[in-house]
């Protein structure tokens, strides 16, 4: 690492750079040059990333003048925020003229450190968002406008690298920064998720614990129920945790599959009598039709048979009583076979048929609430049948039912080498 000038900033250039009308922010492209002349006597610089979520929706809702106003509020807000959050001698700029997205290049590290580390960054930008987001929100308050506005926000360290020109390196580590956002924002949705479902049954069970104490417990019966009650939210609890790892164990590729010979006819039979007496309560009747000239596939059997239950367990769900749902198994390209579980119910919308296989995704809350469904059978189910070589996909037309759709290769997921390697 080069000695540290002092007096670099007194020195660097300040020409050529452009200015924003709204925010009042030079533009990033205007400000390479500087940011390259920090970068060869410091080494590193901090980088923060911030854009407006859904930018372009607030403009189309509310117009222009909203939206500009909403842009002027925020470099007024991240002018104020200098010295403060930031040095005075950082550099703020915004992506381009009216763009809805801001960078911040950091030029030396907080206090008593010699380089940057990814806490302070993630620190530094978690409170310059805080201060944004409260800043805009009251002005976009005032300015009638109803929804919460939010920010992507990330950062990371560029490091000089004289191999590569300063574009490249703010452009990679705009791409990082992005990147760490998205992350972020999936586990954040993903533990307010799973904190969500854990707290169901848990109030549960703590809400019949403490009636028991307070006086229940002198009832036999009324014990008994509670206590059944209880029991029953506990193996609900227990039954969550274990698809949670399932599906982050399969997504982390941690899971072993045993793949033999299986013949998915009577894989399929077997479903249906599983599922027969639940089906019946709720009126369906279930149906398998296939041939039995269906050659053997290489599958993992409990693994799939998991999926059928999935599939079919949905379909009996969704489905109006005095309805048929149907498992059909016939071949399907060549060297492969078809799955499918068809119901009469009541359909997903268009818009939704992607987002089904993502984990906690429930058409609506409401209805998936009257099911006791947590949005988690689809995920695993997607990964199981893609850990087969296989696909699972989906059609469906409102009020008039889906078919979720397996398509397996006969001879599993190995690639050709590895069948070689067999020999
Ligand atoms: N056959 C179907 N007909 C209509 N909607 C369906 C069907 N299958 C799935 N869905 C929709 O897709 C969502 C996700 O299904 P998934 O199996 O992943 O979750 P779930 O059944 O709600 O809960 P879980 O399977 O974790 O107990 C369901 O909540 C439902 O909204
Ligand atoms: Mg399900």
């Amino acid at each position: 690492m080069g000695p540290v000038n002092r007096d670099a900033f007194e020195e660097c250039p300040e020409g050529g750079v452009l200015r924003d009308d709204l925010t009042g922010l030079p533009i990033l492209s205007s400000v390479l040059e500087q940011v390259e002349f920090y970068l060869q006597r410091r080494d590193q610089v901090g980088f923060l990333y911030f854009d407006v979520v859904q930018f372009h929706l607030l403009k189309e809702t509310y117009g222009r003048e909203v939206s500009e106003s909403l842009l002027e509020e925020l470099g007024q807000a991240l002018a104020r925020l200098r010295g403060k959050l930031f040095r005075d001698r950082d550099l703020v700029a915004v992506g381009g003229r009216g763009a809805d997205y801001f960078v911040i290049f950091l030029f030396s590290p907080p206090r008593h450190k010699a380089s940057f580390s990814q806490s302070d960054l993630k620190l530094i930008s978690y409170r310059v968002v805080q201060k944004l987001t409260n800043l805009l929100n009251e002005r976009a308050a005032f300015l009638g406008v109803k929804e919460k506005i939010d920010f992507h926000s990330g950062y990371t360290v560029i490091v000089h690298d004289p191999e590569s020109s300063v574009e490249r390196l703010v452009y990679e580590a705009q791409k990082e920064a992005a990147l760490k956002s998205e992350l972020d924002e999936i586990l954040v949705t993903f533990v307010s998720n799973v904190t969500h479902e854990l707290r169901t049954p848990l109030t549960c069970i703590k809400g019949y614990a403490e009636t028991l104490l307070e006086g229940a417990l002198e009832d036999p019966d009324l014990a008994r129920r509670w206590l059944q009650v209880i029991g029953g939210e506990a193996e609900r609890l227990e039954r969550l945790i274990n698809d949670l790892l399932d599906v982050s164990m399969m997504e982390a590729q941690q899971v072993e599959f045993h793949f033999e010979p299986t013949d998915l006819l009577s894989l399929a039979r077997r479903t249906a009598e599983v599922l027969m007496p639940h089906a019946s309560k709720s009126g369906v009747t279930l149906a398998v039709r296939g041939t039995d000239a269906l050659p053997l596939v290489q599958a993992d059997r409990d693994r799939l048979s998991q999926v059928l239950l999935n599939l079919v367990d949905n379909a009996v769900k969704y489905s109006p009583p005095g309805s048929e749902v149907t498992l059909r198994l016939g071949l399907g390209a060549p060297g492969w076979v078809l799955l499918e579980v068809l119901d009469r119910g009541t359909g997903i919308p268009a818009g939704q048929l992607s987002r089904i296989f993502e984990r906690f995704y429930r058409v609506e809350k409401g209805r998936g609430a009257r099911h006791g469904g947590r949005g988690l059978g689809l995920a695993i189910a997607k990964r199981i049948v893609e850990a087969h070589g296989g696909d699972l996909s989906v059609e469906s037309q409102m009020g008039s039912g889906s078919v979720f759709r397996l398509d397996l290769p006969v001879e599993g997921p190995f690639v050709e080498e590895g069948r070689d390697e067999e020999d």
